[in-house]
């Protein structure tokens, strides 16, 4: 095995992924979110509903999975015969630890005869007592694909259940659960931007704030964002979501111009979610050298939460 410098180059980095790649037949997938040096290396970069896609086809042997907690657990579930690793297990998400299994199957519980919807952001317990998963992207569309008298529960993002009754006109029951992120940016502070960018279209992610949701010019998952700029013919965005998005956002449309926005609370002029930042190159380089961290599901749990997710994947 080839030694590691103590403090190796990106460029040297960079080698090593791509030779350890090929060697181990893996594929490196990354969210949006993900830092910039990451998204550049990975094989394939998307949204929490492409990454899930992605790794239900891939023929790869090794998934190493740029994003959190979750997502690792999702690909697992989808491929258990393959190894998942994660370049840090620390990379967790605010929104799935905001919906304890244990309470969350008790409010299932409490509400016989409901349809429990859950969305991707949640652990593989969560999802085993689901009925149906779903991410950001395709939230609505599944819920107008059951019928308009059947009662839900939506959990745990209470932001993105709001937007999906208002869209849908569906009084579903939602878990009162946020991302970090999201839930911190401000109506006041994107209004101040537009009065000094009045050009500026505003994007906004579905797990912000209601007013947020009501003023934007678009309300999409990442991915939806980023196709509503590619074609649209505004020359500015005021981007309210997590600011690694802005990568593939400025690779996609050069011409454009995509101002991050701040968080209520920062002096800091874009909004990051600390975990998803976690990741490394070098940490990439260490989980393919040496095969860990492997992300690994209870055999019983991961069962019951392959059946919502693939209902997801036939629904969308
Ligand atoms: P999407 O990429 O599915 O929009 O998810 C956003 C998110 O918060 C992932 O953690
Ligand atoms: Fe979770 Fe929010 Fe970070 Fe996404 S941005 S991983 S929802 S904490």
């Amino acid at each position: 095995m080839k030694s590691t410098p103590a403090n190796p180059s990106d460029e040297w980095l960079r080698q090593e992924i791509a030779r350890l790649k090929k060697e181990k037949n893996a594929l490196i997938m990354a969210h949006y979110y993900q830092r910039d040096e990451i998204q550049e290396i990975a094989d394939f970069i998307g949204d929490s509903l492409a990454l899930a896609r992605q790794a239900a086809k891939t023929d790869a042997d090794v998934i190493v999975m740029c994003g959190v907690h979750f997502m690792g657990e999702t690909a697992k579930i989808l491929c258990p015969g393959k190894t998942v690793l994660i370049p840090d297990t620390e990379a967790g998400c605010s929104l799935a630890d905001s919906c304890d299994p244990v309470e969350f199957e008790n409010f299932v519980k409490e509400h016989p005869g409901y349809t429990v919807i859950s969305y991707v952001n949640t652990s593989a317990a969560v999802k085993a007592n689901t009925d149906i998963v779903v991410t950001s992207g395709n939230a609505r569309d599944i819920v107008e694909k059951l019928p308009a008298d059947e009662k839900i529960i939506f959990g745990p993002d209470r932001n993105l259940g709001e937007y999906i009754n208002s869209v849908t006109g569906r009084d579903m029951l939602l878990w009162n659960g946020a991302c970090h992120v999201h839930d911190r940016f401000s109506i006041e502070k994107i209004a101040e931007m537009k009065k000094e960018h009045p050009e500026a279209k505003i994007l906004v992610h579905p797990e912000c704030r209601r007013p947020l949701q009501l003023i934007a010019d678009k309300v999409g998952s990442t991915a939806a964002l980023l196709d509503f700029a590619a074609k649209d013919d505004a020359p500015e965005y005021i981007v309210v979501t997590e600011s690694g998005i802005l990568f593939e956002m400025r690779n996609k449309c050069p011409q454009k111009t995509f101002l991050a926005a701040p968080a209520e609370d920062s002096e800091c002029q874009c909004n990051q979610c600390e975990y998803m930042k976690l990741n490394t190159l070098r940490k990439v380089y260490e989980a393919l050298r040496d095969g860990k961290p492997e992300i690994n599901v209870d055999p019983i749990v991961a069962e019951k939460a392959l059946r919502p997710i693939e209902r997801m994947l036939r629904m969308s």
